[in-house]
């Protein structure tokens, strides 16, 4: 795994958005798989200034997001598919067409489940996918304990998460208790891996998943047996992996 350290948010955002943006210069008809949540939002901004700047075209790109709530309509101001047109799809030149977010209110979420491994599959697979990190070391909804030999499948919300996400919601009992996720079967097929971490409230999580023991308690941990992983993090969200010593890039 390489592991790069940045001063803050701003330069883990920059250095997060150039490896975006040379992946899709290297492959201009790839597939991103894309995340949501705080820590990608400055990468995202970045990548939109790139793209104005004519630095970067998405027009060939293709995108599969890693999840989304149930029960949300994409019109909802919290759903995933609400924040990724927000943040990143309104302000480039992506296709609609190729961007693929869950429906959260899909009729029969199972079929929706299956019918998204094979839309990863039919599209010859992820390229690179972008990760955040939970404080209990989830990636996408995969909780500490869920199965790791599981493609995209619903899950119920730790109590945990479910606090983590009050904050965008006006009461706790907005906040979905299920969601469609990709698995962790789904994360480990893509052929890259991008993790962004940021802030000392992630600095234990992060070094369990680097460091520590790989273990269904901590669903990250998983990526060490990734064959490409790039995480990128600020020096607060990297504090516990260099006071124990951890090696990192540069
Ligand atoms: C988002 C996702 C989640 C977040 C994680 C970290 O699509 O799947 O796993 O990446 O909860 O969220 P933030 O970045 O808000 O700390």
């Amino acid at each position: 795994m390489r592991i790069y350290e940045c001063a803050g948010y701003d330069a883990m955002s920059r250095q997060a958005a150039s490896l975006i943006a040379a992946q899709v210069l290297l492959k201009p008809e790839g597939v991103l798989g894309l995340a949501t949540g705080s820590t990608p939002i400055g990468l995202y901004r970045q990548l939109v200034a790139w793209h104005r700047q004519g630095v970067v075209r998405f027009a060939g790109i293709r995108t599969v997001n890693l999840d989304e709530y149930l029960g949300l309509p994409p019109t909802h101001q919290q759903s995933y598919r609400y924040f990724m047109q927000q943040h990143l799809f309104d302000h480039i030149d992506i296709k609609a067409e190729n961007t693929h977010v869950l429906n959260g209110l899909a009729p029969d979420p199972q079929a929706e489940c299956a019918a998204f491994d094979r839309l990863i599959r039919d599209l010859g697979g992820v390229d690179l996918q972008l990760l955040g990190m939970g404080h209990n070391g989830h990636i996408a909804f995969n909780e500490p304990g869920d199965n790791f030999g599981l493609g995209t499948h619903v899950v119920t919300l730790s109590e945990r998460t479910i606090d983590a996400n009050q904050r965008f919601f006006d009461r706790r009992e907005q906040v979905p208790r299920h969601a469609l996720s990709m698995g962790i079967k789904s994360i480990m097929g893509a052929r890259r891996i991008l993790v962004v971490v940021s802030g000392a409230d992630k600095a234990e999580a992060v070094y369990q998943a680097v460091a520590g023991r790989v273990t269904d308690q901590v669903p990250a941990s998983i990526l060490q047996l990734h064959p490409d992983v790039t995480l990128v993090g600020d020096t607060a969200a990297l504090s516990k992996l260099k006071k124990e010593g951890v090696p990192l890039c540069g």
